[in-house]
């Protein structure tokens, strides 16, 4: 790593108009994250100490939201959007500090990664003022392209200021750039908006410092890498690739996915080793997936810790606060919320567990409820260790059931059960012999009496 002083640009002041949302474009969110968000902790990863975020008028709730993900970030106001090289100059207090690198990046540009821009940062540290990323797309249409002679990089054109000629360029802008931070404020001062879209364009500092003696070189990024998002469905596309990207990962560090294209992760879910997934299951923010667990398929878990050699579902919900302790299970159609299943202990049918903590070994019966919630308030439910709960049984909160206590199934409980002890909640049965038949034959008797009088 280098010891070279890095602050990243993150020009956020776009209007974002074609996702068609109250919420500002780069708040909308890959895998749980504000595209912001990954941008800025993509930055961080690449060595960037400190932030400079340009948000627009009426940034406020980006800047909330900043609060979260980047809390060390400086927000900066561009007032007007006049240009990339004005939204970046939005920022001239941070860069008037003093660093080696700047790092201009885009928020509504999400799935750069660290390795590009640590790339881009090695050729400043090898004397170059001004480091372009470049890309190659499909279709070039729309992009600024890279104008390069004699092996030097002299301009960049934006699309609307193209020759025809210069417009069947395919290499391009990806927007992003890496500035000597000595150089930055000399270029971006003596850019003007004489262009087709009478903005001032960040792109023009590569002519400026060509013309002035400077090295400018190009790197190369992948397309995918460069994305950026105007759209709902290129939001789509751009989590495709996350997505995709993050299997392949959680493969590679030890993770078996049967079907990895329908398992989706949050940004910060953290998978052992040895960990099986089966397919359909979706992981929400906050979870951790200890080693050697496994994930049954259409599995739903959020703010959940699964332990070492647990196992969930199929069809289970395990919700915030859920936390699996070591070979713990939760089998289908339960749900778990804020509730600690301890070692070994199963609640492997149709069960709501919500405010609870279930004892080591203990057994929770098909169909069971915690009864956590009177319409005002949520109320604690504590099973001891080996319990036994019987079948269709509500246990009413606030409750306590002692360790080794044995529920009877169908029971509704609501006074504490002490260790050990035997508790029915329920009428106890009634067998009558013989009734059952006659019941039967006064039933079919008076049907036959009704048929006969509607006849008549
Ligand atoms: C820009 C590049 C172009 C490149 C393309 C890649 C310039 C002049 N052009 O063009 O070479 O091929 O990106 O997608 O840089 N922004 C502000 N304030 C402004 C203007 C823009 O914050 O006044 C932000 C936008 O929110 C966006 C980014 O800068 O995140 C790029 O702006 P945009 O208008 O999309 O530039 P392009 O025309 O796409
Ligand atoms: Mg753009």
């Amino acid at each position: 790593m280098t010891s070279r002083t890095c602050l990243s640009i993150i020009l956020a002041a776009g209007e974002g108009t074609r996702m068609k949302s109250a919420m500002p474009k780069v708040l909308h969110k890959i895998a749980g994250l504000a595209m912001v968000a990954h941008v800025a902790t993509t930055a961080e990863a690449a060595g960037a100490g400190d932030i400079a975020l340009v948000v627009g008028h009426g940034g406020d709730e980006v800047k909330k939201a900043a609060e979260g993900f980047a809390p060390k970030a400086e927000v900066f106001e561009q007032k007007a959007r006049l240009g990339t090289a004005h939204a970046v100059l939005a920022a001239r207090h941070a860069i008037e500090r003093g660093y080696d690198d700047l790092l201009v990046m885009f928020g509504d540009t999400p799935l750069i990664e660290a390795e590009s821009l640590a790339a881009a940062r090695a050729k400043l540290a090898e004397g170059a003022a001004v480091v372009v990323i470049g890309f190659r797309p499909p279709n070039p249409a729309g992009y600024g392209r890279l104008i390069e002679k004699d092996g030097r990089l002299v301009a960049i054109r934006e699309d609307k200021d193209c020759s025809d000629d210069e417009r069947k360029i395919g290499f391009c802008n990806a927007g992003l750039m890496a500035v000597s931070g000595s150089q930055a404020l000399k270029l971006l001062d003596q850019v003007g908006n004489a262009n087709a879209k009478g903005e001032f364009y960040l792109t023009d500092i590569v002519e400026l410092a060509d013309r002035a003696g400077l090295k400018v070189v190009a790197t190369e990024a992948a397309f995918e890498s460069v994305l950026g998002i105007n759209n709902r469905a290129e939001l789509a596309e751009a989590e495709a690739i996350w997505q995709k990207r993050r299997r392949r990962q959680a493969m590679l560090d030890g993770a078996t996915l049967i079907a990895p294209e329908t398992v989706y992760f949050s940004h910060d879910t953290e998978i052992g080793t040895d960990v099986l997934v089966e397919p359909n299951v979706w992981f929400g923010p906050g979870v951790k997936v200890a080693a050697s667990a496994t994930i049954h398929a259409f599995s739903h878990l959020e703010g959940t810790k699964v332990g070492p050699r647990a196992e969930v579902g199929p069809f289970a919900r395990l919700r915030p606060g859920a936390d699996l302790h070591e070979k713990a299970k939760v089998g289908n159609f339960c749900e778990v919320k804020k509730a600690t299943i301890e070692k070994g202990a199963k609640v492997n049918h149709l069960t709501y567990i919500g405010d609870a903590r279930v004892g080591a070994g203990a057994n929770i019966g098909a169909g069971t409820i915690t009864c956590n919630y009177d319409g005002y308030s949520k109320f604690f439910t504590d099973i001891g260790e080996g319990a036994f709960i019987g079948s269709n049984s509500s246990l009413v909160a606030p409750i306590a059931i002692g360790a080794g206590a044995y529920v009877a199934s169908g029971s509704v409980i609501t006074d504490e059960v002490p260790a050990d002890s035997l508790a029915f909640g329920r009428a106890r049965q009634k067998t009558l012999p013989g009734k059952g038949k006659q019941l039967r034959e006064r039933f079919a008797d008076a049907a036959a009496a009704k048929k006969k009088s509607a006849a008549e």
